[in-house]
């Protein structure tokens, strides 16, 4: 089969989130598998553009409404990434050092969309199943039924993947005519409340869902921030189908971004030396536990409630474990987290940004990470913690419901709570905290933890028996 995925993200050319990690990993598990997997995603200029070589492959051109556009697709040539890698150029749009939050977002990847579209019909073959990512891509499976020129790819089956139906990309209806001539009698297939709504679009469009997790497929029937009854009316053609993470990439035996290595078999010693390093490295106390956070600092993730929490917990804990923070996100909680750090010295410190090195360091030498999210579609976090004999300490929601149980339940091996409250994750460190001085228990649970196989290849197998099922 050839499946070509068609993404804002690809670890490591460009990554924001867990969307870059899945895209960077699937198509390389799929063509290991022996299919024949491709990226396309548009052309930032990022470090990996600047350090690779490339090819030109296409050179074409389109219109976003009535402004005429050239685009350039160029391809990796030493086929790096275990795949096959594209980047598609648009100067003026897409020749820009960050992923997402320009003013013209809508221009950006509509007009990446379309020249996506438009490159494929210059194919001389199609590929088996096009495979979109969240909002970002998800006007594909629309413009390849209903754009005129467009309709010798309509046989093409689609997959979309919601990674977070949050963000839907909304635009006015009087930007309508940014998408290639299209059948006019297919508006209701764009529309939500009156705007035209891609991430509908594509949910309506595309020949199956899948969602990142099976507890989110369900909570989108729920709350999905205004596309409830779309997803309730679209179970028929939904699947969730949790995703792994890449064992390669993320490997304490092998990790580059760690100096201390190790196995199941050392783990006691691998920990200690990683966690002293990084306690080290931020005024910490390595003989308490070590508890962090990694990730994007928003309300879906309760960044918000992390000052308090921490705050509380230090408080009326003890001062028996230590914090480290790392995220960057809304200004009023990095401002927050930033001011805490005199308060607390010597049990609190946070780095404020994107650091995937820091971060790798974290999971290594932690001994608990935190989730409390509000809405978490699949969480990779608690998956690469794991990995690491990290103790996931999550809240019951979306992927970490799927993905962790609690120690206190037969054959559990994290801590989990039901709230997005200060309350609940205040009591959840302070179970953690016993948990770390019963020293015995805790060894127990991070051997366990280290077993466990979050791998892709469970996943990758359930995703070719969705392309299989639309090409039979
Ligand atoms: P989401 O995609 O919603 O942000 P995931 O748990 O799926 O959540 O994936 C987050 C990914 O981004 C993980 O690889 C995590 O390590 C990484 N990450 C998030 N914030 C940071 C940061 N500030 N520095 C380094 N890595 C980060
Ligand atoms: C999204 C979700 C996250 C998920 C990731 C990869 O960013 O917020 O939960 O793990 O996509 O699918």
């Amino acid at each position: 089969m050839e499946i070509l995925h068609v993404s804002a993200e690809c670890y490591p050319v460009a990554k924001a989130g867990g969307l870059g990690d899945v895209v960077g990993a699937l198509p390389k598990y799929l063509a290991e598998a022996g299919h024949i997997a491709k990226v396309v995603m548009p052309m930032y200029r990022t470090k990996f553009l600047y350090e690779n070589k490339w090819d030109v492959v296409h050179k074409g051109s389109a219109y976003l409404g009535n402004t005429w556009f050239d685009y350039t697709v160029i391809k990796e040539t030493t086929n790096k990434l275990g795949f096959d890698l594209y980047l598609l150029d648009i100067n003026g749009l897409l020749d820009r050092e960050k992923i997402y939050s320009y003013p013209d977002d809508v221009e950006r990847f509509t007009s990446f969309q379309i020249a996506v579209v438009d490159w494929l019909s210059s194919w001389q073959h199609h590929p088996d199943i096009i495979h979109v990512h969240d909002h970002h891509t998800a006007l594909i499976p629309f413009m390849i039924k209903y754009c005129y020129q467009y309709q010798m790819l309509a046989d093409i089956p689609t997959v979309i993947t919601i990674h977070n139906a949050q963000y839907q990309g909304w635009m006015d209806w009087d930007r309508s005519d940014y998408i290639p001539h299209w059948d006019g009698w297919r508006w209701g297939m764009l529309d939500w409340n009156n705007n035209i709504n891609p991430l509908a679009a594509g949910i309506r469009s595309a020949w199956k869902v899948t969602t990142v997790s099976w507890s989110y497929l369900h909570e989108l029937r729920q709350e999905s921030n205004g596309l409830e009854a779309l997803f309730e009316y679209e179970k028929g053609k939904s699947v969730g189908i949790l995703n792994g993470i890449d064992t390669k990439v993320w490997d304490p035996a092998t990790d580059s971004y760690l100096t201390d290595h190790y196995t199941i078999d050392t783990l006691a010693a691998g920990k200690r030396s990683n966690k002293e390093a990084i306690c080290k490295e931020f005024g910490l106390n390595p003989d308490k536990p070590l508890f962090v956070f990694i990730g994007r600092l928003v309300g879906e993730k309760a960044a918000d409630l992390l000052p308090a929490a921490i705050g509380d917990s230090l408080y009326y804990i003890d001062q028996r474990m230590n914090f480290l923070v790392l995220g960057s996100g809304e200004a009023h909680v990095e401002q927050q987290l930033d001011d805490m750090r005199s308060y607390w010295m010597g049990y609190y410190n946070s780095k404020i940004g994107y650091n995937e090195k820091l971060s790798h360091q974290m999971y290594a030498g932690a001994d608990f990470l935190l989730m409390p999210s509000r809405v978490e579609p699949c969480g990779l976090n608690q998956m690469y913690s794991m990995r690491y004999g990290t103790v996931p300490v999550v809240r019951r929601t979306g992927g970490l419901r799927d993905t962790v149980i609690d120690f206190g339940e037969p054959g559990g091996y994290g801590i989990c709570f039901n709230n997005a409250s200060v309350g609940d994750i205040t009591h959840a460190v302070y179970r953690g905290v016993e948990l770390y001085e019963d020293q015995m228990h805790f060894d127990n649970i991070r051997r366990q933890l280290m077993e466990k196989d979050f791998s892709w290849d469970t996943s990758t197998n359930q995703y070719l028996d969705v392309y299989k099922s639309l090409l039979t």
